[in-house]
């Protein structure tokens, strides 16, 4: 194996193609395990400073990250949640068990009106994920009347009561989640005849029509899409997909996510590149039913899931993140952009404390992850038009006979005007030599960060918060050629200069 790759990156700024929404970099808060209580949410009273509950410390560094979009209550969750335990006095709403999620107790601190205080306190917009599962259609149309009536109905009143006059702004509306599982184990034909019936009856204002998503598939199994792009297709703005990369594979022994062996970090790659041909899939149905391209691919849950932290509740979906997560992200987003025609909205599994999660937090203490760092580099990314790209002579990484790419890559004039450019390096010990060709422009040289570390594993802790995080990097064409040395496991993003 050569100790460098010598690689070959083209970009052309003539051929402009479609919008990255920003809404591929939405996140997903779930009431699961500290994913909400502890994690956003400390309550007014906390010693740990907050706005109206909601903790500074993570809300500021979620402001940093330009959050376009938060998925909630759920997952599934949302399939258990009545929306009407979680209005009024706080102190007399009723407390459920989360039977989903570690069977703890739900007191129902966190409803309507706080999680639409977080939004507006992020500056982003909202994803309500509404219960299909074990709710009617008069629960889910009495909450989307509840959230954007103007009118003086006794719901719309209610909510004036409940301290919020304007409506609020629901800009995606889920009905339902996991269809095929959690949220009800039905077939695709049975929920497609849900989705027709709740979806007759959501009412809101013309102005105020959230985007409605019909839930889809996961991993495989196109059959949603295909039932739902032909039979719920009216009034279907997107369905949604999952998947998640899971280094074995295997649910029962996913992998760990700190101290792994090389063949994890391989195949985690492997796992995770397979969104390409899950969108390639879903898309070439979507292309056959819907060539008018009105229905949306969103992939509204996707990214590392890992055997739980050791010692933690199993049902809190605890896991550390690393080096890797940040890698997976990255490539995570480089398929997104490619597919920036129908993938038009995604979200991360989860905002902080679960799963793939920007933030961590214990108690008073909070820090940032690998992946917070990926999803802060790429923000230039957000609304910019995509930019086709081609990498030559790329040396697979390989293992056991099988191989995925070296060098993944992804272009885009951002909305600033500059050119961006975000390349990942697969491979955990091999360094790369890009040559970089960007027509229509002349290269001066490239400015911006790479995030890499000495070990795959490398992860922040509350003892060493900066552990990892990313570094400035530039480089100077010469003699009209330009070089980028690109480190091994590294995600790189970076403006064209003249
Ligand atoms: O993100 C955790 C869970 O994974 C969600 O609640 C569910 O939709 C999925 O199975």
């Amino acid at each position: 194996m050569p100790a460098f790759a010598q690689v070959s990156v083209s970009v052309d700024t003539g051929k402009p193609g479609p919008v990255i929404n920003k809404n591929v970099y939405g996140q997903f808060a779930e009431h699961l395990g500290t994913g909400i209580y502890g994690g956003l949410w400390v309550g007014q009273n906390s010693s740990i400073p907050n706005t109206r509950g909601w903790r500074n410390d993570v809300v500021g560094a979620l402001k940093e990250l330009k959050v376009p979009l938060v998925r909630w209550p759920g997952g599934c969750f949302a399939d258990e949640y009545h929306w009407r335990d979680g209005i009024g006095a706080r102190n007399k709403r009723p407390v459920k068990v989360n039977t989903h999620w570690g069977g703890v107790a739900e007191d129902n601190a966190v409803g309507t009106h706080e999680f639409f205080d977080l939004v507006e306190i992020l500056g982003t917009e909202a994803y309500i994920n509404g219960n299909l599962g074990s709710g009617t259609p008069q629960e889910m149309a009495e909450w989307l009347e509840y959230m954007t009536s103007d009118t003086k109905s006794s719901l719309a009143e209610l909510r004036r009561k409940n301290g919020r006059k304007a409506p609020y702004k629901v800009a995606y509306f889920g009905i339902g989640n996991e269809a095929w599982g959690c949220g009800g184990n039905m077939k695709p034909e049975y929920y497609a005849n849900l989705y027709n019936h709740y979806a007759t009856f959501l009412k809101t204002p013309p102005d105020a029509r959230p985007k409605m998503v019909a839930s889809g598939g996961n991993d495989n199994d196109t059959r949603w899409t295909e039932v739902l792009s032909k039979e719920a297709a009216r009034g279907t703005d997107g369905i949604s997909f999952h998947y998640y990369t899971l280094p074995t594979g295997v649910w029962e022994k996913k992998g760990a996510a700190t101290g792994f062996p090389e063949s994890e970090w391989f195949s985690t790659m492997q796992q995770t590149l397979r969104m390409d041909q899950h969108i390639k899939q879903n898309v070439a149905i979507l292309d056959k039913n819907d060539p008018e391209k009105k229905i949306g691919f969103y992939v509204d849950e996707w990214g590392t899931w890992y055997d739980v932290e050791p010692g933690t509740n199993p049902g809190f979906l605890f896991q550390r993140n690393t080096l890797r997560d940040a890698v997976v992200a990255a490539l995570n987003f480089n398929i997104f952009h490619a597919h920036a025609e129908r993938v038009r909205m995604t979200n991360i599994a989860q905002m902080v404390n679960v799963l793939q999660a920007m933030i961590i937090t214990d108690k008073e203490k909070m820090l940032l992850t690998p992946t917070y760092h990926a999803y802060q580099m790429y923000i230039p990314f957000q609304d910019a038009t995509s930019l086709p790209v081609a990498v030559d002579n790329d040396v697979a990484y390989s293992s056991n006979g099988k191989g995925v790419p070296g060098i993944s890559a992804t272009a885009a004039r951002a909305k600033d005007g500059k050119v961006y450019i975000a390349l990942v390096n697969t491979h955990p010990t091999r360094a790369s030599d890009v040559t970089l060709n960007v027509a229509g422009l002349t290269v001066g040289g490239v400015a911006g960060q790479v995030l890499t570390a000495d070990a795959m594993d490398a992860h922040n802790t509350f003892e060493k918060p900066q552990a990892i995080k990313p570094a400035p990097f530039s480089a100077r064409a010469q003699d009209g050629k330009l070089t980028i040395k690109v480190p091994a496991k590294a995600v790189m993003v970076f403006a064209v200069e003249a």
